[in-house]
C-alpha cells in the first residue's frame, strides 16, 4: 500500500466485520485513516481488530444491525458527525430464490439490508457533507446491478436499486462538492457463501454457466483497493460512476 491518501481523514465502512467490508477498514487505516466500521457480527468485528495489529486504535468498531435507525445514527455519531467519506458495504446474497419461489421475508430482509439501509446511511452523511462542501460516498453493488443472472429477485433488484440511488446523490449533490459511486464485484473470496447456496438448484447452476470464462474468485483486498481510490482526491472527477471488478465475467 504504502500510501497516506486518507491521513487526516474519518471514512465510515459498514460490513466491517468480514470479507469485502474488512479489507477495506485494514486498507484505509493502513492509508492513514480514522475508520469507524460497524457490523452485525461483533466475533467477525473482534478479528478485524486483530487484523489491524498495532493500528487497531484508527478503527472503532461497533456491533449492530443497519437497518435500524438508531444504530446508523450512532455510527455516524462515533465518527464525529461529519465524514470526509463513506463506504457502503454491508450486504447479503439470496439464495439465488427465483421470483415464483420468493417469500415476502426473505425479499424484505434483502431489500432492507441491501438498499434501504444503503438510504439510510447515506442521508445520515450527507449534512455533514453538505456542510463540509466536501465527501465521497462509495457503495457496493454487484455484477447482478447489470443483469438478472447472477442471483436471486431480491439480490437482483437491491443491487439494481442501489445504482439508481448511486446516480441520484452524484446528480443532485455533486454541485455541493459530494461524490457518488458504485464497485460493482464479480465473484470475491468471502463470508457471503452463507447465504448464496441455492434453496433452487437449476437458479444457482445457469448462473455459474455464465461464469466459464472466469479465472480465479477474488480476494477481498482487489475490491477494496477500487473502493479506496474511488473514496480518495485521486478519483476526484469521477462522480456517478459504475466501476466494474469483476475479472472481465461480463465482457463475456
Ligand atoms: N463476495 C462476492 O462474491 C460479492 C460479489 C458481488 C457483490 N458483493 C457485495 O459485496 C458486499 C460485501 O459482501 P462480502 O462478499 O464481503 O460478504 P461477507 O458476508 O463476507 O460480508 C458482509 C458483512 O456484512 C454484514 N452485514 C450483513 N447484514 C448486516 C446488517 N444488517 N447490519 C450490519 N452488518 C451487516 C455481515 O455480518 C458481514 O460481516 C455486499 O454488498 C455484497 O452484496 C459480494
Amino acid at each position: 500500500m504504502g500510501s497516506a491518501r486518507y491521513e487526516g481523514r474519518t471514512a465510515i465502512v459498514t460490513g466491517a466485520g468480514s470479507g469485502i467490508g474488512r479489507a477495506t477498514v485494514v486498507r484505509l487505516v493502513g492509508e492513514g485513516a480514522r475508520v469507524v466500521g460497524c457490523d452485525l457480527n461483533g466475533d467477525g468485528l473482534a478479528e478485524t481488530a486483530v487484523m489491524l495489529g498495532d493500528l487497531s486504535p484508527a478503527a472503532t468498531l461497533l456491533s449492530g444491525d443497519i437497518t435500524d435507525q438508531g444504530f446508523v445514527d450512532s455510527v455516524v455519531a462515533a465518527a464525529g458527525g461529519t465524514v470526509d467519506m463513506l463506504a457502503n458495504v454491508a450486504g447479503i446474497m439470496d439464495h439465488f430464490v427465483p421470483l415464483g419461489d420468493v417469500e415476502d421475508a426473505l425479499w424484505d430482509r434483502v431489500l432492507d439490508v441491501n438498499l434501504t439501509a444503503v438510504m439510510r446511511m447515506t442521508r445520515a452523511v450527507i449534512p455533514g457533507m453538505q456542510a463540509a462542501g466536501a465527501g465521497a460516498i462509495v457503495t457496493v453493488a454487484s455484477k447482478a446491478s447489470l443483469g438478472g443472472g447472477s442471483s436471486g429477485v431480491a439480490y437482483a433488484a437491491s443491487k439494481h436499486g442501489v445504482l439508481g440511488l448511486v446516480r441520484h446523490v452524484a446528480y443532485f449533490y455533486g454541485p455541493a462538492g459530494i461524490r457518488s459511486n458504485a464497485v460493482l464485484p464479480g465473484p470475491v473470496e468471502t463470508g457471503i457463501g452463507a447465504s448464496a447456496a441455492p434453496t433452487v438448484g437449476w437458479a444457482m447452476e445457469r448462473a455459474v454457466l455464465s461464469m466459464a470464462t472466469m479465472g480465479a474468485m477474488a480476494a477481498p483486498d482487489q475490491i477494496a483497493s477500487a473502493i479506496s481510490w474511488l473514496g480518495s482526491d485521486e478519483s476526484m472527477n469521477v462522480n456517478g460512476a459504475v466501476l466494474l471488478s469483476d475479472g472481465g465475467w461480463s465482457s463475456a
